[in-house]
């Protein structure tokens, strides 16, 4: 087991009606002036925003609201918030919705906190990110694990890029957890959560690291649950047992316990991301388009690791490790195939079948201009991802 450090300070408050709790724990954390950070309406739809506007009223704190996220959301608009919020004063932000309110939300609060550095000089790491101000969510889609995640993605749409900033700053100070309230969730939304969290796991769990017995039990246990819940929850979002297994997976994924002493790889995270700055495909979707390919092309690195896989996730066992492996790959892009997610390019309506040029420069773009490899359990350059991108190109 390598060493690790491992900081993960996030109050989760899980359970049916917890979003009644957000002011109190707002004013817990610090925060009197709170701008509240929200998408493209479905919170507004469902009266959830109204009802947390209330609950923060009621407890005498001041409220700006803005909303208007994207999926993938813009660095254009992550600049916008941050003015707005400088100018309300705010000393808190609130994101209520999914990943792409949280990670806006999480440039917020380092946009207040450096009101003289553009935010993208921490994303482009030009400049190091030292000081942040609190975030607190309320959590409405379970996939991108951001409520507790190191992590925050954002695209600028300028130079077409999708980049992620992995720092202890972005850690929510809360995250407020009511499987309830994914219940309006469109299928498509629902499917592109369970590649998600299976995703954040699995990039973990491909890794040449060995000896690390309790991460892989519990790394295995989570995608078991994930997949046997992820039956249930894409026939029924209202079906509250799977939602909560489901939503608390997400967390749990994505905050580093899941590749806890091992050599985390990502690659297919940066396959997908290269599709949605290109494409704006949904990332789920962009990750399921890709991970067969990806599989395809890196198992026989270490085919032991995928026989495991294969055994303690899916119970395929046999002699012919080529074949178990192989099976246990199949076996993963027919589970995405089920929740309707893309497995190649085709499937991926937005991105569609590419010519060879087309294909290398999405590579080239991958690979920044072949500046660097992705990934470690095969680290991949710009031919590597060219080939793999031509794999998932059917
Ligand atoms: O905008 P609204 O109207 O709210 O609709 C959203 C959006 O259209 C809708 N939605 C969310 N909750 C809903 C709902 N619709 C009905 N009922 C609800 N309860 O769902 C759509 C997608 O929302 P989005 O926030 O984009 O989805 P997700 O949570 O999957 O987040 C994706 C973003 O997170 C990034 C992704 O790259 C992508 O930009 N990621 C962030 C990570 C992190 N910060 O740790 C890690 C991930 O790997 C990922 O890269
Ligand atoms: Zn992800």
């Amino acid at each position: 087991m390598h060493s690790f450090t491992q900081h993960t300070p996030t109050e989760i408050v899980f359970g049916k009606n917890t979003e009644s709790k957000v002011g109190e724990l707002v004013k817990k954390y610090g925060g009197t002036r709170v701008f509240v950070v929200y998408g493209g309406g479905s919170v507004e739809r469902s009266g959830l925003l109204e009802r947390v506007v209330q609950n923060l009223k009621k407890e005498g704190l001041q409220v700006e609201t803005k909303g208007g996220v994207k999926p993938n959301p813009r660095l254009d608009f992550a600049r916008e918030a941050v003015k707005e919020a400088i100018e309300f004063n705010a000393d808190f932000t609130l994101a209520v919705g999914g990943g792409s309110v949280i990670d806006t939300a999480k440039a917020v609060s380092h946009g207040i906190a450096n009101p003289n550095i553009d935010i993208w000089e921490f994303w482009s790491k030009t400049t190091p990110l030292t000081k942040t101000s609190p975030v607190g969510v309320i959590l409405t889609l379970a996939a991108a694990g951001s409520e507790t995640s190191d992590s925050a993605v954002l695209t600028n749409t300028e130079i077409q890029i999708k980049r992620g900033l992995g720092t202890d700053f972005n850690r929510p100070e809360f995250a407020i957890m009511n499987p309830e309230l994914t219940y309006t969730l469109p299928k498509y939304q629902v499917g592109c959560g369970i590649v998600d969290i299976m995703m954040h796991t699995l990039d973990r769990y491909f890794t040449l690291t060995e000896g690390n017995l309790l991460t892989d039990e519990i790394a295995e246990g989570l995608l078991r649950t994930v997949i046997k819940c992820g039956k249930t929850a894409i026939k029924d979002s209202h079906d509250y047992d799977a939602m909560s297994e489901i939503m608390w997976a997400g967390s749990l994924s994505h905050n580093g316990l899941t590749g806890l002493g091992a050599e985390k790889d990502f690659a297919p995270h940066q396959l997908g991301h290269e599709l949605s700055a290109k494409f704006d495909i949904a990332h789920g979707a962009s990750l399921s388009a890709v991970w067969g390919a990806w599989a395809t092309y890196c198992y026989p690195v270490k085919v032991k690791r995928f026989v495991q896989f294969a055994d303690k996730v899916w119970g395929i066992t046999g002699d012919d490790e080529e074949a178990v492996a192989k099976e246990a790959i199949a076996k993963t892009v027919a589970y995405f195939k089920s929740l309707d997610m893309p497995t190649c390019f085709s499937e991926a309506g937005e991105v569609g079948l590419k010519n060879d040029d087309e294909l290398k420069q999405m590579a080239d773009g991958c690979s920044y201009g072949g500046t660097r490899s992705i990934g470690s359990f095969k680290p991949c350059d710009k031919e590597d991802i060219y080939q793999i991108y031509k794999l998932a190109n059917k």
